[in-house]
Formats: structure tokens, sequence, C-alpha cells
């Protein structure tokens, strides 16, 4: 028993990189995307979660594809502001606009502003093909979080949850290094299922 609970843990452990924030202007428009999402959404902690998880993705692919440390800084930006009106219609709209005013008033260059918006505004947009590199990895890295053993946790008291993360294994991907990351995090969420099925 404790062995599998040991294995369960070391794949949560495996799933999530460490990340550190590119820098004290990105601390502030950080700061000010949390405080908007926990007065936006009922299930806050959660939603915290997911974001730190996408952030940590994003840098870590960043870092695979050789991104300078502009492109690295608007993925962490995209990730942080993705979800911050998740709970509301249309949320990747919202998120967009409002990262865009507060890049604005953190006097973040124009080409900036637009790539983080722009990644921000189809990061849940299935019909259109992505054209940036950083939009590519918002996609990617909040997909990722569909599947593997975090997100067995995350939703073990969820109705449904067997079909739920069957269907989650259902997901598009553009990046090869995320197509890795995604091979590892399928064979967790099957040790999860097979688990379930004993
Ligand atoms: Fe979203
Ligand atoms: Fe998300």
């Amino acid at each position: 028993m404790f062995e599998g609970i040991n294995k369960f843990l070391a794949r949560v452990k495996e799933e999530n990189f460490v990340f550190v924030i590119p820098n004290e202007r990105c601390r502030k428009a950080m700061a000010i995307a949390i405080t908007e999402m926990s007065k936006r959404n009922k299930n806050f902690v959660n939603l915290l979660n997911h974001t730190f998880r996408v952030a940590s993705v994003s840098l870590y692919l960043a870092q695979k594809e050789k991104q300078t440390a502009a492109s690295k800084e608007i993925c962490f930006l995209a990730a942080i502001f993705h979800d911050v009106f998740k709970e509301e219609e249309n949320h990747e709209v919202m998120g967009g606009d409002f990262a865009e005013k507060i890049l604005k008033s953190l006097k973040y260059k124009p080409d900036v502003i637009e790539k983080v918006a722009e990644s921000i505004a189809y990061h849940n947009n299935n019909e259109k093909i992505l054209r940036t590199i950083e939009a590519k990895i918002l996609w990617d890295a909040d997909k990722l979080d569909k599947v593997g053993a975090t997100a067995f946790l995350r939703r073990m008291d969820e109705r449904n949850l067997k079909s739920r993360l069957e269907k989650d294994k259902n997901v598009f991907l553009y990046l090869d290094f995320s197509k890795e990351i995604y091979r590892k995090r399928t064979e967790h969420t099957n040790e999860c299922l097979v688990v379930l099925k004993k």
C-alpha cells in the first residue's frame, strides 16, 4: 500500500516543475492578476494552483525551445493571466483584454502586450491555428494539466472520474517537447486508472 502511495507521490513530484519569476515587473503583474482572480472565482485556490502549474510548464517548454529571456517573459505573463476570468463566459477574451490593460499600465512594449494578449485570447479556441511560439506554449502547457497523476489528484472527488480522465487524454499539442511530457503523463493517468479498476 505505502509502496503504491510513494510511487504516486513520486509521479506528482515529477510532474511539478519548480519555476522562478522572471523579474520584478513580472512579480507586479502577477500580484495584480492573482488579486483579480481571487475576486472573480469561487474556485480560486484550485485555479491558482493550475495557473502556477501552467506557468511552470510554460517556462520549461520555453527553455527547451531555446527561447530568449523576452519570449520567456511573454510565456510567463500569458500563463499568469490566462484564466483570471475562468468562471465567466468567454474567459479567454476577458483575460486577454485585462492583460492588455495591466501590461500597458506597467509600461510593457506594444509587441510584448500583443503576443501575451493573443496567446490568452486563443488558448481555448479549437478552430484557430496558433502562429506564435508563445501561444503554442500556453496552449500546450494548459492542456498538459489535464493529464497525469496531478490531474488525477485534483479530480479525485469528481463524479465520472474515469470517463473524464479517459476523455482528457484526447488533447491536441503543438510541440514535440510537450508530446514527450504528454507520453509520460498519460502513463501516470493509466496507472491511476488501473488502480481505480481494482
Ligand atoms: Fe482557460
Ligand atoms: Fe487554464
